[in-house]
């Protein structure tokens, strides 16, 4: 008998069926990983591996998805343009946000749902991330308290914010996230309730409860919110508080103004309201009225190393990737996610050296067309 076969035959009576088939997975989701070249790539794949219900959940956006298209479209649309002759052998992508030095300026955006991708959840995500060197916002809805993902994170990790109905819960969560070594606080203000969200709604049947312990009740989300909340957070915070999903440069100005530490310039990723637009043509809008009092950092659609650049060109001084880390927990969890953040990191690195911009700060309009 070959070796091969009373191997299999080894396993199968040892463990039975199901372990043979769990080894095949890993030993496919390993070599596949390497063999996966850009986050499209990430996607095509994840879909092969995802459920259906958690699938339509992870990439649904609003009502007609007209913003989420809008989110990709528009990156498309911007035209580089490169210095040729500047030395670029050395590149330094490294960026000072809030006391803290990233050594390149991509973190990972708080989402939920992480459980529905793959069991590990939001431990493969905090683990993958800190391989990467990657800053984590922890999400609000996380299945899991905040205190065991952090502690999972042996790398940088912040804590997205829903102020919920009940403050004193609120105050004791932000309490809790900072104490379990969370460095910042991105409160999101974007949500006064959530958009029409038909896509996933359709197959919401097909997913089971979640627990969400970092929430109280299932009817969390305050729509009484006001900057007169952000003012009551900021009395009490340990931690810079930014505001994330800013859209309008007009309240742009009132976060300025309001003293917080930094904005996200988000819509959400596309699954609030329909039709604003995307986010790449908010920022330099808002970046304008924040005239470089505080960092702006974007989300929303960002797949590509020359979308990283361009997003600094008009502004940001960092980005977030939402979507494609989960893609890379549904391939291979932890090393899925590590694989996605290097695979954007090394096109970022790649698109410094051929448009001739070596330093963060060298990134400015002049690269854009
Ligand atoms: C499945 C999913 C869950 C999300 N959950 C949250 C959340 O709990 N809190 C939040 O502020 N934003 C949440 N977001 C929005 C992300 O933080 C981020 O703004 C967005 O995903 C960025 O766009 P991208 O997915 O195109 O990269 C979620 C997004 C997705 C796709």
């Amino acid at each position: 008998m070959p070796r091969l076969r009373s191997r299999r035959n080894f396993l199968l009576s040892a463990f039975g069926l199901g372990a043979v088939e769990q080894l095949h997975a890993q030993v496919v989701a390993g070599s596949e990983v390497d063999g996966l070249l850009s986050l499209f790539d990430f996607e095509a794949a994840a879909h092969t591996r995802i459920s259906h219900g958690a699938w339509e959940r992870i990439q649904g956006g609003a009502a007609d998805e007209i913003t989420l298209r809008w989110n990709r479209e528009a990156y498309d649309h911007i035209r580089l343009k490169p210095r040729v002759l500047v030395d670029v052998s050395k590149l330094d992508t490294r960026v000072k946000l809030f006391g803290q030095e990233l050594p390149f300026p991509i973190l990972l955006a708080p989402t939920g749902a992480q459980r529905f991708v793959h069991p590990d959840g939001e431990l493969g995500v905090a683990r993958g991330a800190a391989a990467a060197n990657a800053t984590l916002v922890i999400s609000s809805s996380a299945s899991m308290r905040v205190e065991e993902i952090a502690r999972a994170a042996t790398g940088p990790v912040w804590f997205q914010l829903y102020v919920q109905r009940d403050r004193g819960f609120t105050r004791d969560l932000v309490q809790r996230a900072e104490g379990a070594g969370c460095r910042a606080l991105c409160v999101t203000v974007d949500s006064p309730t959530f958009g029409a969200r038909n896509r996933e709604n359709r197959a919401k049947g097909e997913l089971p409860e979640r627990e969400l312990p970092n929430l109280k009740g299932k009817d969390y989300l305050d729509p009484t919110l006001t900057w007169k909340d952000i003012d009551w957070l900021r009395g009490f915070a340990r931690t810079p508080v930014l505001l994330k999903g800013i859209l309008n440069p007009e309240d742009a100005t009132i976060a300025v103004r309001s003293g917080v530490a930094g904005i996200i310039v988000s819509n959400h990723g596309a699954r609030n309201l329909d039709t604003v637009p995307a986010t790449i043509d908010a920022l330099p809008l808002v970046a304008d009225k924040v005239a470089g009092r505080i960092p702006v950092l974007v989300d929303g659609g960002i797949r590509r190393g020359t979308d990283v650049i361009k997003a600094i060109a008009r502004g940001a001084s960092a980005v977030q990737i939402g979507r494609p880390y989960l893609w890379g927990l549904g391939v291979a969890g932890a090393k899925g996610v590590t694989r996605v953040v290097e695979v954007l990191r090394k096109e970022f690195e790649l698109a410094m050296a051929l448009t001739g911009r070596p330093t963060i700060a060298s990134i400015d309009k002049s690269v854009l067309w």
